[in-house]
């Protein structure tokens, strides 16, 4: 906040745009996006457990959103375990409110995030992009496999990644809490 009031102190210009209603700029970048995978067989015919998780930091170029926000989420979709049909919240500081989605085919993301700036106007930013993951895949298989053993396991570890988004700016009604 006390970074937001100096630039506006120092830029009456840029007050002045956004005090007649101009979105505020700003580009959402994700960093170190994790992609991991698991699936474990306890008999040949019995997938035990499975999931993917992923993770990934949040940063907002706008001022009014300092920072890093951390976002992650587990999926269970067989077999790609995210198919980007659930919205996922990040753990935002007080007066932002992000929520993303992820499709593992296409490590696509959308992100909404919404914050307000000189407590306000409340802005809106909505986008969407995807990325490459430079993925491992391994698998174990227990050849002499005897009731009460595992029997095979399934793996998929991706190297971090990173995106960055230019999201569409809307201002929306009210102030954010
Ligand atoms: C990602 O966020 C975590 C805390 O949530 C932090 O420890 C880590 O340094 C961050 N990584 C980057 C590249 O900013
Ligand atoms: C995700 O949230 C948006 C509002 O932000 C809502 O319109 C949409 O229906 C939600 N989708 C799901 C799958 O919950
Ligand atoms: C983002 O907002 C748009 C428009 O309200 C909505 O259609 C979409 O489901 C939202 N997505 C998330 C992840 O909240
Ligand atoms: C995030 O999702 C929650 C629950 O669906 C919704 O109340 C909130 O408006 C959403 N926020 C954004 C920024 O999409
Ligand atoms: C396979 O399992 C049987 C029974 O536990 C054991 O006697 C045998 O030595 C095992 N063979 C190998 C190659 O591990």
């Amino acid at each position: 906040m006390f970074a937001t009031k100096a630039i506006f102190a120092l830029l009456p210009f840029a007050f002045t745009q956004i005090s007649q209603g101009a979105p505020s700029p700003a580009t959402l970048t994700l960093s170190e996006i994790l992609y991991h995978q698991s699936e474990v067989y306890s008999t040949p015919a019995h997938l035990a457990t499975y999931g993917g998780y992923i993770d990934f930091n949040l940063t907002n170029s706008n001022p009014a959103v300092p920072g890093i926000i951390h976002c992650s989420a587990v999926g269970m979709h067989l077999t790609e375990m995210f198919f980007g049909e659930f919205n996922y919240t990040c753990a935002s500081p007080a007066g932002v409110a992000t929520n993303f989605t992820y499709d593992r085919p296409t490590n696509g993301f959308t992100l909404n995030q919404t914050w307000s700036e000189d407590g306000r106007k409340a802005y809106l930013a909505s986008g969407q992009g995807s990325t490459d993951l430079s993925c491992k895949y391994t698998s174990w298989t227990n050849s002499n496999w005897t009731m009460g053993q595992l029997y095979h396991t399934e793996n998929v570890d991706c190297a971090p990644g990173q995106l960055v988004i230019t999201p569409e700016i809307t201002e929306i009604s009210g102030t954010y809490h």
